[in-house]
């Protein structure tokens, strides 16, 4: 909320010649608006990850016609995030079609105060979480072979927010059973929180995910970009309040920090980044509590990805 009045991130100005892009979730806001600068500083090949593909095409042709790039940049490729099947299909596309990845822009994500289950799991946890580093996982290998095949660095840039800061997480306190198990309790479920608890653990997962692949061993560069509150469609069950409507950022201007992130330097590994800044982490993240919340959320979603695709998570 304070960057929100004190600062507005600037548009990268890196260019992206002769990268292999995708972004997930970039039929509308911010992936949509991230595809289209990236297309601007000189993306070679795009791919849209969505789950409706006609959605998908109207954004294509949309960026298409405000820009001058030649029409096979952009290509739309469908991915449904609250279906395992669906995103080992993508990752083997991708595996078996692109000679390089260069940026994976895990950028798809719901914000929804209605519980359903998708998967084995709340469809939060499915579509912000699970999917997310499951996919992340399995295109790791090609990000590095990319990395290193062209002496570069590549990266996985995953979208969060600043509210993971306040999530409670009371789920958490549940007795004898597992936090994933707690968070499939519908009875016991704290929806209004929901959203903040599944970016809190995308960033446990990300933390990991980069200690475990070092940057001079694999050149990934693995970092999370919190836009700041921004118009998009993710407050489409509930309207935002006036007020909030009023400071939140026009959706361009929030979309630079996902373009950042997908150009940003190593230094930015396994960094939480807000306006293009790295930043401490606060809340469940901080001290003991946060290191021994970590360690107990990555190895429940490690067995849960390793259940999915047995051997996904060897990557250092
Ligand atoms: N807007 C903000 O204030 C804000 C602030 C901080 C962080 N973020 C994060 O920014 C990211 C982008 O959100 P946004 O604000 O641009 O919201 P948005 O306009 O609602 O876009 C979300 C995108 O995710 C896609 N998506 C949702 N569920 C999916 C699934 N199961 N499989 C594949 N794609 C799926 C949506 O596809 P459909 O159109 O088909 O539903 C849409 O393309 C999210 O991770 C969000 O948490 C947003």
């Amino acid at each position: 909320m304070y960057t929100q009045f004190t600062s507005t991130p600037s548009l990268p100005t890196t260019s992206f010649k002769g990268r292999t892009i995708i972004v997930t979730g970039s039929n509308v806001g911010l992936g949509l608006e991230s595809c289209r600068q990236m297309v601007t500083l000189g993306a070679s090949r795009i791919i849209m990850a969505v789950r409706n593909v006609s959605k998908g095409e109207a954004a294509a042709k949309d960026i298409r016609a405000t820009t001058s790039c030649a029409p096979e940049t952009l290509e739309v490729w469908q991915l449904d995030l609250s279906s395992y099947q669906s995103v080992l299909s993508f990752a083997e596309r991708v595996k078996t079609e692109l000679p390089r990845l260069d940026v994976l822009v895990g950028n798809a994500g719901i914000g929804t105060e209605t519980f359903r289950i998708t998967e084995d799991n709340e469809e939060s946890i499915t579509t912000n979480l699970v999917s997310l580093f499951l996919l992340g996982f399995l295109l790791h290998p090609k990000l590095r072979d990319t990395a290193l095949k062209h002496s570069t660095q590549t990266h996985f840039t995953i979208v969060g927010t600043g509210l993971y800061e306040v999530a409670q997480f009371k789920e958490r306190k549940a007795p004898n059973m597992g936090l994933f198990e707690a968070l499939n309790d519908e009875k016991t479920a704290v929806m209004s929180d929901r959203y903040n608890v599944s970016k809190l653990l995308g960033m446990y997962a990300l933390k990991q995910m980069a200690a475990m692949s070092p940057l001079q061993n694999n050149g990934v560069i693995i970092n999370c970009v919190a836009p700041g509150l921004c118009h998009s469609q993710l407050h489409r069950e509930r309207k935002l309040p006036g007020p909030l409507a009023a400071i939140a950022r026009p959706t361009d201007v929030g979309a630079r920090v996902l373009t950042y992130g997908a150009s940003a330097p190593p230094q930015t590994h396994g960094q939480y980044l807000v306006d293009h800044k790295n930043q401490e982490l606060h809340g469940l993240c901080s001290g003991q509590v946060g290191a021994k919340l970590q360690k107990q959320v990555w190895g429940e979603l490690r067995q849960k990805l390793e259940t999915i695709s047995p051997g996904v998570t060897n990557i250092s």
